[in-house]
């Protein structure tokens, strides 16, 4: 199954999956790392059912959710309805439908991963963002379970963390952190192979 089905298949389970993989504390340390502040705009990228989204509107911001998966995006406009700040896009991460400098923060929580290639989607991350906006992305460490990729439809096995450093500054972006979220993404195998636990990490650039 390639990625974008195997989305549209999980999607109404999503919520209860992602519970199960990892907690709010992610999105928190992501918004930290953004320095999110209300009244801003952000993009969500691979925002899947509206977990980025979800916390950054309680927080007061408005949002531009952007996922391939058309039903991903459903589910996040069931859940949220209709009066809510958020402007659904089905679209993907390496050739965004934004113009250049659109938004304060761009969030990719645990998108990057599926896509085909990295440093492009981390290229047009930065290319939507306005001057002194923050891209932060959290997502998996380095690992060897390779039932992520058969079972969850990864495309990359996590990354290694100078890795995406580079590709934040060969971006553009200033001021690159890359830091431990302090808990694991886990996840059980359907098929027999074991319990996966990696640690998430928290990369944050500003674009000048
Ligand atoms: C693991 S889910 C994470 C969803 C959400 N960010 C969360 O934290 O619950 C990955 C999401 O990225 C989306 N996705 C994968 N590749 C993508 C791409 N190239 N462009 C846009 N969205 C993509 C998938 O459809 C899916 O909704």
């Amino acid at each position: 199954m390639e990625s974008r089905q195997y989305f549209d298949t999980v999607a109404p389970q999503w919520d209860n999956l992602r519970e199960g993989f990892f907690s709010e504390a992610v999105r928190e340390r992501a918004f930290d790392a953004a320095g999110a502040v209300a009244g801003k705009i952000a993009a969500d990228i691979g925002a899947g059912s509206g977990f980025i989204t979800e916390g950054l509107l309680k927080r007061g911001l408005r949002v531009i959710a952007i996922d391939r998966s058309g039903a991903m995006l459903g589910e996040m406009k069931k859940k949220f309805g209709p009066g809510a700040a958020v402007e659904y896009r089905v679209g993907e991460a390496e050739s965004l439908s934004l113009d250049d400098g659109s938004v304060e923060y761009v969030f990719a929580n645990m998108c990057l991963h599926h896509v085909e290639s990295p440093p492009a989607a981390i290229r047009e991350m930065t290319r939507i963002l306005k001057p002194c906006g923050r891209l932060v992305i959290t997502d998996l460490d380095r690992h060897d379970f390779d039932f992520l990729r058969t079972e969850h439809c990864d495309r990359w096995m996590g990354f290694d963390r100078p890795d995406v450093a580079r590709w934040l500054a060969e971006a553009g972006l200033v001021d690159v952190k890359i830091d431990c979220v302090g808990e694991n993404c886990c996840a059980a195998s359907q098929g027999g192979c074991g319990e996966a636990a990696v640690s998430i990490f928290v990369a944050s650039g500003m674009k000048i």
